[in-house]
Parts: C-alpha cells; structure tokens; sequence
C-alpha cells in the first residue's frame, strides 16, 4: 500500500541541521492500523506528511500502490491526495462558515464528483458516527470531538484507501478521544481503509494493529523504555 524507503528530512535552522527525519523505511500494508508512537518534536508530523505526499523529503522515497510517488508532478501527487487519501488533524481543520454536512461535502466537490455521488454518503458517514442530528449545525456549535469525528466523515467521503491522522485525540478529553479512535477503527472494519495514525499518547497504541516507535526522527519497531514503564 504504502513504502518508504531511506527517507531523510532536513530543516536547516541558521547553522544547526536539524534530522526531522532519518533513514527511515516503513511499510504500511493494505487494511491495517498501524501506529507511529513518538515524543513532542520526534518528527511525527514531518514523516506523515511525507507519506501523505503533502510534504517532500530531502531524500529517500515513497511508493503508493507501487508507484514510486517521489517522480510525480504537483498537481498528479494533488490528485492522488484529493482521491485516494484522506487527512485528520490534531485541530480539526474545518471551514467555520459550513455546516458539518458541507463540510463532509468540500472533497468530493473539489474532485468534481456529482452531488448524487457523495451527498447520501456523506449522510451515512456523519449518521455511523453518531453525527446525524448534528449535520446541520456549524463548527463553533459542536464539542471538539464533534468537530473531529466531522472531520473524520470528510476524510472518509471520497473512499480513501488510507487515512492519515495526526494525533487525532491530541486536543480532547479522554471520553471524546475514545470516541474519535472507535470511529476510526470501525470505518476501518467496516471499509477496510488502512490507517496510520501518530500518537505521543501510549494509551492510544491499543488502537492499532502495529507500533512503530520514533525517536529524533528515527524509527525502531522495539518500544521504548518511557513506553514500558
Ligand atoms: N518547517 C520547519 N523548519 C525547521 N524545523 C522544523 C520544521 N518543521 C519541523 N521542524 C523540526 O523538526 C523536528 C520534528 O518536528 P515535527 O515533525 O513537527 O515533530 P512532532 O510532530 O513529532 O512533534 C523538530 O525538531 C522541529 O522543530
Ligand atoms: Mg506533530
């Protein structure tokens, strides 16, 4: 589904060289969740968003569906992210001014796809995630988890083949963060869309079928002490 080969990210911070990434591999295959664990600053966001093609790497590869994704142009990585991926973030990310239901909408209209296509989806999606009575209200009127599992349905609208969350429950009490990671596990029962998620929280490891753990941009399978105590 997805590969990553010697992946290295470098930021350059005036004379210090920051390794946000390091020779990283990693392979996600089709319909798992698979976690990536690792401290505040460890290079979560840097590496997800690599993988999700919303950021290059300095060097190393991805491949998506075998496709080794690092050659393509802008616009063919944007399409591959609009069509087949999907994206949840610690803040939600979503447009105040629409309802949770047009939110749900704004990929599948970015895609051009027929309101036929997505508009009784988008209800289901919001309806399997205890959303239905809320579809109308806008995104100052509903609870932080509200709003992420809203954003969970918009990252489900178009059928990924893979959603990439970063620390999704990051932001929310632990009630409201289990809501949003049993929303997520069950789309993934239910569709078989794989998951990678990032997490500082070890609770959260429960949620996956596999922990990768991150340590200053490098990646070991073996937990940690910090995770074992
Ligand atoms: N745009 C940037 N410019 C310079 N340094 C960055 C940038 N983005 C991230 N970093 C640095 O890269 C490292 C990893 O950051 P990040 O991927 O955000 O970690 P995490 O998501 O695990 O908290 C940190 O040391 C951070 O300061
Ligand atoms: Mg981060």
């Amino acid at each position: 589904m997805l590969k990553a080969e010697n992946l290295k990210k470098i930021y350059h911070m005036g004379d210090v060289v920051v390794p946000a990434v390091n020779d990283v591999y990693l392979e996600v295959e089709p319909g798992e969740i698979m976690c990536i664990m690792g401290k505040s600053g460890s290079g979560k966001s840097t590496l997800l968003h690599i993988l999700g093609l919303i950021d290059s790497p300095t060097s190393g590869k991805v491949y998506f569906k075998n496709q080794d994704v690092s050659k393509f142009s802008e616009s063919k990585r944007a399409k591959i992210r609009l069509a087949q991926m999907g994206f949840v973030f610690q803040e939600y990310a979503l447009l105040p001014e629409l309802t949770a239901l047009e939110n749900v909408y704004l990929p599948a209209r970015m895609l051009g796809r027929w309101p036929s296509e997505y508009e009784e989806r988008a209800v289901t999606l919001l309806e399997s995630i205890g959303l239905i009575e809320r579809m109308h209200h806008h995104p100052r009127e509903l609870s932080g988890g509200q709003q992420q599992r809203v954003a969970i349905a918009r990252a489900m609208v178009n059928k990924p083949e893979i959603i990439f969350a970063d620390e999704p429950t990051a932001n929310l009490d632990s009630t409201s963060g289990k809501q949003v990671m049993q929303a997520l596990t069950w789309l993934n029962k239910q569709f078989g869309t794989t998951i990678l998620f990032v997490s500082h929280d070890a609770d959260d490891q429960k949620y996956a079928n596999r922990v990768v753990h991150l340590y200053d941009g490098r990646l070991s399978e073996s937990a940690g002490e910090e995770y074992n105590a």
